[in-house]
């Protein structure tokens, strides 16, 4: 748990940062959609763009996220900045089959392949290993595991770190793991001090630093659809420090495109 929340984390120090960025919300469920406050208004949402890979056009049809209004007074970036979204819809969902033909899986790529002002590229994903996280794995240079520090959540990220080594050697020998996240880190607890030394044994040097801790505000930036950048107050100010620390160490160059799994 935690993969759209790292998403609109490191989305937000993009944007802090200047890097030309596009989420990619594959979760028919659309909650990074939401939490980036996108309005369609007549584009065509992922699933959509996907049936169409061929001739989708996925930078028209990627809206801008409300976050840019208020990334407009910053002045620390030279250009005016890009942070769009490829916005995610129930529809998406045809393509979460356990059974995706290997022809289905190139569809995110095709449309990717197209595009050339983003030097970032976010892809959040279902929390199925289906077909619509397989076709993220297709389309990126490197994937992003996000787990709490509970025992189910670092089991399955253990799972899905085996189902990732198969598929690599079946479909992907260049695709790279950028490591594991710890979220939803809290020090007062016993239990996650003991399962954090457990990750931190289990995946060595994959465990990526920081480790995001828990945010008792967290739902409120995410339902007011802010970027965890422009949420006043200290807490918030920490915790967007920490996705730039994370955002600098998941990409060399900024030309990447990461996903996020569970
Ligand atoms: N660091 C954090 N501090 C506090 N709450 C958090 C934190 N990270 C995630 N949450 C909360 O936990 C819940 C699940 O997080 P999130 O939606 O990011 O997980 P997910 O992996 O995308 O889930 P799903 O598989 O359902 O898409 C959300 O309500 C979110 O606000
Ligand atoms: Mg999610």
């Amino acid at each position: 748990m935690g993969k759209t929340s790292v998403t609109l984390g490191l989305a937000s120090a993009a944007l802090a940062a200047g890097i030309p960025t596009l989420v990619v919300d594959l979760d028919p469920h659309a909650d990074a959609s939401t939490g980036l406050g996108v309005r369609p208004e007549g584009r065509t949402d992922i699933g959509h763009l996907l049936k169409n890979a061929r001739r989708g056009d996925i930078e028209a049809d990627a809206a801008p996220s409300s976050w840019l209004s208020r990334a407009a007074g910053d002045a620390s970036l030279t250009r005016p900045p890009v942070l769009d979204v490829a916005f995610g819809a129930a529809f998406t969902g045809i393509y979460d089959r356990p059974d995706l033909r290997a022809r289905d899986l190139r569809r995110l790529s095709a449309l990717l392949s197209r595009t050339s002002i983003y030097s970032l590229v976010l892809i959040d994903c279902p929390p199925s290993l289906n077909g619509l996280t397989r076709m993220a794995w297709t389309a990126s240079n490197r994937v992003l595991l996000v787990a709490e520090p509970s025992l189910f959540s670092v089991a399955g990220t253990e799972r899905t770190m085996r189902a990732l080594d198969l598929f690599r050697t079946e479909f992907a020998p260049e695709l790279a793991t950028a490591g594991v996240v710890a979220n939803r880190y809290r020090p007062a607890s016993a239990e996650h001090r003991y399962r954090l030394d457990e990750m931190r044994s289990m995946f060595g040097t994959s465990l990526l630093s920081p480790v995001i801790a828990e945010q008792a505000n967290w739902q409120q930036i995410q339902g007011a659809a802010y970027a965890v950048h422009h949420w006043p107050g200290e807490a918030a100010r920490t915790a967007a420090s920490h996705f730039d620390d994370l955002l600098r160490n998941v990409t060399d160059s900024g030309k990447l495109r990461s996903r996020a799994s569970h």
